[in-house]
């Protein structure tokens, strides 16, 4: 595929995009204190709030991200010439963080767009008091339509070009001054997969032959195949600025034998659950953790598995940048250790029809009559309860409508009462909306001849005494006492 056809055209015209939104949640995260960067809202019209699953993920990526240029900092400190190659640098404001952190220690940083994103880039800088301040030497380049660096100055240079034109890339990197031999760290943060997997093997193929000290340091996505994967892969789609590598290297070992085989010395590839879990320190993740209302839990877990950070090195001075788990892993060992075999068996539904969602909470009502509430899906959450029904030939899902609010919350528990019927207890709508109320389910099993006319009826129960605290993701369990029955409630989350 020619790189300047007009359907190529438009592609990078939606990928040049793919920016905007990134530099927008960057900012997000960063006035929530996810990391410190006082120059990224310089390269946005206006700061907007992102949803904490949002923020938590743009902070991974940037911590990984820096992790790495600290890493190859010390590695090669007594270097006399160092420098960053960024590809696809976007609107990073990484020379001017670093720089105003004292961390950039004489480094030169060479940052390569797109010449539409690099122009946009450049303007941005000259119009901006505090940005141009931080680099009093720079040449800004007049006619930007026939020259490809944009600004040039002592140890940050801004270069528009197609990555994929090697040639074109190797002689205006020259012109600006990079220094080849030198020890370099190139970065592709969310850049490569954005291009054909032919064009992005090339890169990852030249860096390795033009630079023979290096690091490549690359962030992007893996697993494609589940459900996760395919609606990452779908947004995408829908942007026009489609994800390619991840399905000829759909994980990280894939992507490791990739960089190996392209002429890279070593590999290391770890996905963002290793990176954050095992690598970061329990203070910084506890720090992370108290800055904003949060349980999505499952939904972290699932995006920081589909996201990867790697390091490929060649030579011996960066081959010590490469990522370590230097830290022993904190997740326990979860394999269960059978010593016969399972006592449990787990079958599909046959017939069942397909209920995915986080944070429902379910009970038997009667043989052959499930009962499910709360939680939310990927169309986001459902007032209706659902009951499964068992039929002769399989099982048959119906909507309740449940009163609205009784259900609509996550992570409630629903105890099955002995005799038909079950108790609801708890759960919220948001971190901060947690309930206490408990809520009696009763049903009308309808004729004999047709199960599906279920009748549930929500009603409130009020209850005497001191009861829980309003709370969510606790258990329930149904206890028999002298006569009398308890809902015993254990665990959970409060609002505190
Ligand atoms: C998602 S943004 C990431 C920007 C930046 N790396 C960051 O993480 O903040 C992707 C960037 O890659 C750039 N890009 C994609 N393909 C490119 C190519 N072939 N040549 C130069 N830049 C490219 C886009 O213009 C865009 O700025």
């Amino acid at each position: 595929m020619p790189v300047n056809s007009r359907r190529e055209q438009g592609k990078d015209a939606a990928v040049q995009g793919t920016n905007d939104s990134s530099v927008v949640s960057k900012v997000s995260a960063a006035a929530q204190g996810y990391f410190h960067d006082d120059f990224l809202k310089h390269f946005v019209c206006k700061v907007s709030r992102r949803a904490p699953l949002i923020n938590r993920g743009y902070y991974v990526r940037w911590k990984a991200v820096d992790h790495c240029l600290k890493q190859f900092f010390h590695a090669t400190q007594s270097c006399s010439r160092r420098q960053i190659l960024s590809l696809g640098a976007g609107f990073d404001s990484l020379y001017f963080r670093l720089h105003a952190e004292g961390a950039l220690g004489g480094v030169t940083v060479f940052e390569v767009d797109f010449p539409e994103v690099a122009r946009r880039k450049a303007a941005l800088i000259n119009s901006n008091t505090c940005l141009k301040d931080m680099l009093p030497d720079r040449e800004t380049v007049s006619n930007q339509q026939t020259n490809a660096v944009f600004i040039r100055s002592g140890h940050y240079n801004l270069i528009g070009v197609d990555v994929r034109k090697e040639q074109e890339v190797e002689v205006t990197l020259s012109g600006a001054g990079l220094q080849w031999d030198a020890p370099t760290l190139v970065l592709s943060e969310v850049v490569l997969t954005y291009m054909e997997t032919q064009w992005s093997d090339a890169v990852i193929g030249w860096a390795a032959k033009l630079l023979p000290q290096s690091v490549f340091v690359m962030y992007e996505q893996i697993h494609p195949d589940d459900p996760f994967g395919r609606v990452m892969q779908n947004h995408f789609l829908k942007l026009n600025s489609t994800i390619h590598a991840l399905k000829q290297y759909p994980d990280t070992v894939a992507q490791t034998q990739r960089f190996i085989q392209k002429g890279w010395e070593k590999c290391v590839c770890l996905d963002m659950n290793q990176f954050y879990f095992d690598l970061l320190l329990e203070d910084e993740r506890q720090r992370v953790e108290g800055l904003e209302p949060f349980d999505e839990f499952e939904e972290w877990n699932q995006k920081c598995s589909h996201y990867f950070i790697l390091t490929a090195s060649k030579g011996s001075v960066t081959n010590q940048a490469l990522l370590t788990l230097a830290k022993v892993s904190s997740i326990p060992h979860m394999t269960p250790q059978w010593t016969e075999r399972p006592p449990l068996v787990i079958q599909p539904m046959c017939g069942s029809p397909s209920i995915e969602a986080v944070g429902m909470a379910s009970a038997v009502l009667a043989p052959g009559i499930i009962l499910l509430t709360g939680g939310c899906g990927r169309s986001g959450r459902d007032t209706a309860a659902r009951v499964l029904i068992k039929e002769k030939d399989g099982w048959k899902c119906a909507c309740v409508d449940a009163h609205g609010d009784k259900v609509v919350s996550l992570y409630q528990t629903l105890t099955s009462i002995p005799g038909g019927g079950a108790v609801l207890f708890g759960g919220r709508t948001s971190p901060l909306n947690p309930t206490d109320s408990v809520v009696c389910v009763t049903f009308d099993p309808g004729n004999e001849q047709s199960q599906s006319a279920v009748q549930l009826s929500f009603r409130n129960m009020v209850c005497t005494g001191t009861g829980p605290k309003p709370r969510w993701r606790h258990t329930s369990t149904l206890i028999c006492y002298k006569d009398k029955t308890f809902l015993f409630v254990f665990g959970g989350r409060t609002e505190k």
